[in-house]
């Protein structure tokens, strides 16, 4: 039989997953779930994107595209940080990609010898791990906590930076905290790793859904800085496969390079149909959709703080409320059984994120309807307080 490299168990499976068919078995069975545990949007595609595709498919637009993206494609992707963040990038610089998940691929690939290690923060997106894994890295988890708005810090750069270090990664707002690093703050990691010759990923997937203010784009701290990005969340296009990333002037042909042997393309139609999201109109309906994110937040929030579940941080991103369990159990993984259970409420326990007091905590996607999260908190609340 062939035998797995060893690399494979490295990589930890999603608990959650084990949580989703035991809730998709129950809904077979009946019952009615609401589903927290998605980091999905509920929101698909918006109609014009859907037109451009099957116009795309008409005109034959099917093809290997440049291993890089469309022109226009990154032309749009460049004007939409002019337009968004007043940042002038060279779309030279864009490097369109298969997902979030295909430019940290990527990047990875690009950036990692054998044994180098990579900061990160604990808890986090539990991939980003996995990529350093993949491609021959380690991941260095630094432990996080409210302190810290769960993200590193410039201090925790300098204190754990080793010879073995060759960067960090960031990703802010976080998943799956939803808290973002203070723009300073990244401005002075970003500056730490230069200094010491790293590099710094910094993955801003969630950044267009940024709730207190606009957000800031880390493409402002310097050229060297690489930027991860994606169509799946502010835009909606989770399944269409499509990210990006912005890399230094200098790396732009080894990114290409590796690109054209990794993935050939990203999905043609995908990259045509992408190009209607930055029309002011698509535009107005993303804003409009981050709105209603924003609602179901400040909807949920003081419902959490009334129910017990603690949030020590208030997210002001993504789709995620990171809230302390602990008044209710000791152990957010058999919370999570629970919730389920009795209450047909199914949420991430915090040990699919990390190792740092997962128990105490559990992650609760707001991607579902207002009417829906409301129902979730009747149940929540009827099942807490029986
Ligand atoms: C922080 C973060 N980065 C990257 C991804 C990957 O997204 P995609 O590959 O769909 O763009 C996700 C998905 O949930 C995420 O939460």
């Amino acid at each position: 039989m062939p035998r797995l490299a060893a690399r494979v168990n490295q990589i930890a499976p999603f608990y959650v997953m084990e949580l989703v068919k035991r809730a998709a078995a129950m809904e077979a069975a009946g019952r009615d779930i609401i589903h927290m545990s998605i980091g999905e949007p509920d929101f698909t595609a918006i109609p014009a994107v859907v037109q451009a595709a099957e116009a795309a498919m008409q005109a034959g637009n099917t093809r290997y595209t440049a291993a890089v993206g469309i022109p226009a494609l990154r032309e749009a992707i460049a004007g939409f940080y002019q337009t968004r963040y007043g940042q002038t990038i060279d779309p030279a610089r864009i490097v369109v990609t298969a997902g979030a998940s295909g430019a940290l691929h990527l990047a990875c690939t690009a950036l990692l010898n054998q044994g180098d290690e990579v900061l990160m923060a604990d808890p986090a997106y539990p991939c980003n791990r996995h990529f350093v894994t993949a491609t021959g890295g380690s991941a260095r988890l630094i432990p996080t906590g409210p302190g810290e708005r769960f993200q590193l810090t410039a201090e925790a750069v300098r204190q754990h930076w080793t010879n073995r270090t060759a960067g960090v990664m960031v990703a802010t707002p976080g998943n799956p905290t939803g808290t973002s690093v203070s723009y300073d703050e990244l401005g002075a990691i970003v500056q730490e790793v230069r200094n010491r010759g790293g590099f710094s990923i910094v993955d801003e997937i969630y950044l267009g859904l940024s709730y207190e203010g606009q957000g800031k784009s880390a493409v402002g701290l310097g050229e060297d800085v690489i930027i991860v990005n994606s169509f799946s969340k502010y835009f909606h296009m989770t399944g269409w496969r499509l990210g990006w990333l912005v890399v230094p002037p200098h790396l732009v042909s080894a990114f290409e390079k590796l690109a054209q042997n990794l993935i050939i393309c990203a999905p043609a139609l995908s990259q045509y149909a992408a190009l209607a999201c930055f029309t002011p109109q698509a535009l107005d309906e993303f804003e409009s959709r981050r709105r209603a994110f924003q609602q179901r937040r400040d909807y949920l929030l003081p419902e959490f703080h009334r129910l017990g579940l603690h949030v020590p941080v208030k997210p002001d991103g993504a789709f995620y409320i990171y809230a302390d369990v602990s008044a209710h159990d000791d152990d957010s993984g058999e919370l999570a059984n629970r919730l389920l259970e009795h209450a047909g409420v199914c949420a991430v326990p915090g040990m699919d994120f990390g190792t740092v007091d997962v128990k105490r905590y559990m992650r609760f996607s707001y991607a579902n309807s207002l009417e829906r999260l409301q129902e979730a908190i009747h149940r929540i609340e009827a099942w807490l307080m029986r």
